[in-house]
């Protein structure tokens, strides 16, 4: 059913304050502002399935899947009921500068039968951080086979913030799960995925 996956996530940086604006958004990330590495693991990212690209201008940050999907129904086990897909982004931030995500913006494929049901989110925390902000999307069946995308905006997001001018490390763990416990003899399958599945991080940056 899902011979090719395709997924894509876009890190896209907001709007740069003006410097007499405390606490604007900007549009560029600040000078001193870079990735120095991403890496993908999980069980919807095993090992040659996907692949993440950064721009130049270190502005968007692209990870490509070709088998994330989860899958429920009668003759299938549980272990496939959710997968997910760690990334694990190292920020070198400018002094000055912290940040964090406003939203995320993704798109795949899911069909479900009657009473099942999916859901396909993120969540980020910065390491050695305490708290975590998510943002979900969830889905009913009956659907016969649809595409979804869209932006989701990230709970908590003013709070969940990198260390204030200090080089950190952003963990985005990113999930897809389905849910037959209403029909066991139903079946549904979730995807980040197919041909334009896409999300854009936003990064929120303030000046600290
Ligand atoms: C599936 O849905 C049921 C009923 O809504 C819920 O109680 C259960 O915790 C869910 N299972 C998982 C693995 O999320």
């Amino acid at each position: 059913m899902f011979t090719s996956t395709l997924s894509v996530l876009a890190l896209a940086c907001t709007a740069l304050a003006a410097p007499n604006v405390a606490r604007a958004a900007t549009s560029a990330p600040p000078s001193g502002f870079s990735i120095s590495s991403v890496a993908a693991l999980g069980t919807g990212c095993p090992p040659g399935t996907s692949y993440v690209l950064v721009s130049d201008d270190n502005t968007a940050l692209t990870a490509v899947f070709s088998e994330f999907y989860a899958v429920a129904g009668p003759e299938v086990s549980i272990s496939q009921n959710r997968k997910a897909c760690q990334l694990t982004v190292s920020v070198k931030v400018p002094a000055g500068y912290n940040f964090g995500l406003k939203n995320i913006e993704s798109a795949g494929y899911y069909q479900l039968d009657s009473g099942v049901s999916a859901s396909q989110g993120s969540y980020y925390y910065f390491q050695g951080g305490l708290s975590q902000a998510s943002a979900w999307t969830e889905f009913r069946g009956p659907v016969q086979g649809k595409e979804y995308i869209g932006k989701v905006d990230y709970d908590l997001t003013s709070s969940v913030r990198s260390p204030c001018g200090k080089d950190v490390v952003l963990n985005i763990l990113n999930d897809v799960r389905v849910n037959n416990s209403k029909n066991k003899q139903g079946s549904g399958a979730i995807a980040k995925d197919l041909v334009n599945l896409k999300q854009t991080l936003n990064l929120d940056w303030q000046a600290c």
